[in-house]
């Protein structure tokens, strides 16, 4: 075990607040939080921060589109995604946004920064313009036919059908998506990043082993081709920050998303201040000369801004450097692309409506490993893997060994290991499935640790406590079989924790045990009483998968559906709820429900569940008291639309008078219920 624990701070791309959370997305961010619940496992000092990327010319149109402010829409898309997230178990320790104050100071830093040393420059450029939209246009906002192939209809840089990149000026026929027209040229003044000044360190860092050996050698081309200025400005309209000292010009939407990682550090700090928990220091972690780690998981598409610009951007502020980016490859789904026509684009929540979250979990950290292969989600093998892996051979051993303590160990697991050789055997393998989990080698780590549950079904298998069970004087002997086949289960629940961490609970309160802990793989619990046996996860039904490729999938954002029913309940689960008597029509009709807009949320003083919501009621102003500060954050809510009941008697409370009360379904947990597109503030709900 570490005698000092690192300090580690891992973060994974920002998502775009402008579409849902996909099963491509949730490779990275699976992937990253098994890391990181690794690390926490074996006691280092981890933690793990994310944000959701504001700014930009899609997050503008949409939001314009959508008839609301850029800034309610990335409120929704933040608050659907950090829903998405925890039920996947993902568990970020801050989950902020790019467009916040702390992101819009540090940016303004570096600019200054930069700018001191003469690191930027204005010059102009030309580029395309909508005259009627009053907007230059981003290449991807430009389509026409391709100058090489002719294929109608393609993106202003890049070709899908022959693979050709080019000028958008080469498109024939080019039209703006924004407005139809004709995009004319015109010229800007723009701001420059010297990226080539950076060529050496650069260089250097590459070589200096903070990146897979597959990333360094794409970095060398890209060195071969040279390294060029980067714009990192942007004309108005945009959402974005402004640019000091400039008039009607922003920073590129990346120039300021990885900031996005430090101001998320700043925003838990400050959060930090006064609660009581331990207040991370930014310099620690992000003053040049750092010893502490950082790691930035990303996907491959992004590679280029996080190997080349930011790196040199932070060096160029002053800044520490990365100590590694772990990139990682797409996700296939049964080898192709994802695509909506075979319906194989899937929503995180479309997921979520048919299946637990932990089967993908678990198959994709058995297909991830350290390189940036591609990773295909095989819906068969899904199926196969889970069920085989998980069901028939992981849980099995607990299954199987468990109604043998009730009955012939009083449930108490026996006072000595029967095969002591195997059980050390089992704990022997700790480092080197640490050093697979390291590694991000988890594909090996889950292989090795299946070899090992075949080896403890066979023990069991070998000794059959069912055969000796029917004779009472060999009772105790049962007791020890199966007193060793839950001791190595619970070893193998210690390794498989870091991807399956609702399982790892639910055996831990079977077992009646602390949650594990990794420094633990070498002590067997003995003469211990252990709970009542709950299947601890159920086979994938195929029929499940099947529904889940022609499930219909929403079309504008819309709240998340609750997660599947499917899943085995945990010990501690309540009984389903007794429906309501019945009520005629017109008592229903008294109540006056309606749709409302969030204006403001914030956090009530002394009231830890409690969050004050002012709402727009078409024209009225109200003020509620909800208890949904677990589910939400307040900034998230501004902008939305959700349900009130408007005629029910203001309440007095400790903390306020609360005028109505917002529909939301869960008991423990809170699930706003919002109506679809198109409704307005102020409508009756019938
Ligand atoms: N907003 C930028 C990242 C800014 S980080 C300072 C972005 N957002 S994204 O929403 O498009 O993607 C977020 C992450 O998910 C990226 O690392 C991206 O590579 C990853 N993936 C998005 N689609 C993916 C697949 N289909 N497969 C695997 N990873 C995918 O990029
Ligand atoms: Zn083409």
């Amino acid at each position: 075990m570490p005698t000092t624990p690192r300090k580690i701070l891992v973060t994974s791309a920002l998502p775009y607040a402008n579409n849902a959370i996909h099963m491509g997305h949730l490779v990275e961010y699976i992937q990253t939080d098994i890391w990181v619940r690794f690390q926490k496992l074996r006691g280092h000092d981890c933690l793990y921060l994310c944000a959701s990327d504001a700014h930009g010319t899609p997050v503008m149109l949409k939001a314009q589109e959508l008839g609301m402010t850029p800034e309610a829409l990335v409120g929704r898309f933040h608050a659907e995604h950090l829903r998405d997230f925890q039920r996947f178990h993902i568990e970020f320790d801050n989950f902020h946004t790019t467009h916040s104050a702390e992101n819009r100071q540090l940016v303004e830093g570096i600019h200054a920064r930069l700018q001191e040393r003469g690191l930027l420059s204005w010059r102009s450029i030309r580029q395309a313009y909508d005259e009627q939209a009053g907007m230059f246009l981003p290449d991807r906002f430009i389509r026409g036919t391709c100058p090489v192939c002719g294929t109608a209809d393609q993106y202003g840089d890049s070709c899908e059908s022959c693979g050709a990149t080019y000028a958008p000026t080469e498109l024939i026929d080019a039209r703006s998506v924004v407005t139809g027209s004709t995009p004319v040229q015109r010229d800007s003044e723009h701001l420059f990043f010297h990226l080539d000044r950076f060529g050496a360190s650069l260089r250097e860092w590459t070589r200096a082993g903070h990146l897979d050996p597959s990333v360094s050698r794409k970095l060398e081309e890209w060195f071969a081709a040279g390294l060029r200025d980067w714009d990192i400005s942007r004309d108005a309209p945009y959402f974005g920050f402004p640019i000091p000292g400039a008039t009607d010009k922003y920073f590129y939407v990346w120039l300021d998303a990885p900031v996005g990682y430090m101001a998320s550090f700043l925003n838990l700090a400050g959060k930090a201040k006064g609660s009581g928990a331990p207040v991370p220091d930014f310099d620690e972690y992000w003053a040049e000369g750092a010893t502490t780690e950082l790691y930035h998981f990303i996907g491959k598409d992004i590679a280029y801004f996080h190997t080349l610009f930011w790196p040199a951007v932070l060096e160029g502020a002053g800044y520490r450097k990365p100590s590694g980016v772990f990139v990682h490859g797409f996700l296939t789904v049964n080898g192709q692309k994802m695509s909506k026509s075979r319906g194989t684009f899937i929503p995180a929540a479309t997921y979520l409506e048919h299946l637990d979250p932990e089967y993908l979990r678990y198959y994709y950290a058995y297909k991830l490993g350290p390189g940036t292969d591609d990773i295909d989600l095989n819906l068969e093998d899904f199926v196969a893997r889970v069920n085989s892996d998980l069901v028939g051979k992981f849980a099995n051993i607990a299954s199987r060994c468990a109604g043998f303590i009730s009955r012939h160990g009083e449930g108490r697991l026996a006072d000595r290991l029967g095969n002591a050789a195997l059980f050390d055997d089992f704990a022997a393998a700790a480092p080197a499935l640490a050093g697979h989990y390291e590694a991000r080698e988890f594909g090996r780590a889950l292989r090795e640790i299946m070899a090992l549950a075949d080896r403890a079904n066979q023990y069991i298998a070998e000794r059959q406590p069912w055969a000796l069970a029917k004779d009472p004087a060999r009772s105790r002997e049962v007791q020890e079989i199966c007193s060793d086949g839950l001791n190595l289960f619970r070893l193998l629940m210690l390794y498989l924790k870091p991807v399956l961490p609702a399982m790892a609970a639910r055996a831990e309160a079977f077992l009646r045990i602390e949650p594990l802990r990794w420094e633990q793989h070498d002590q067997p619990l003995l003469d211990h009483a252990i709970g009542q046996y709950e299947p601890l996860v159920t086979r994938i039904d195929p029929a499940a998968v099947a529904r889940l490729v022609d499930a219909p999938r929403p079309v504008a954002p819309a709240p998340a559906p609750a997660p599947a029913a499917a899943r085995p309940k945990a010990p501690t689960g309540k009984a389903a709820q007794e429906p309501a008597a019945t009520i005629d029509i017109d008592t229903f009709l008294k109540v006056d429900l309606r749709v409302v807009t969030v204006l403001a949320a914030e956090l009530v003083e002394g009231a830890d569940s409690l969050l004050r919501v002012s709402v727009d009621m078409g024209g009225e102003r109200r003020t509620v008291l909800a208890s949904i500060r677990k589910a939400y954050q307040p900034e998230a809510l501004v902008g939305r639309q959700l349900i009130l009941v408007a005629n029910l008697k203001p309440r007095k409370m400790r903390f306020g008078t609360s005028e109505g009360m917002l529909l939301a379904a869960g008991d423990d947990e809170a699930f706003l219920l919002a109506p679809d597109e198109g409704a307005r503030p102020g409508m009756r709900v019938r």
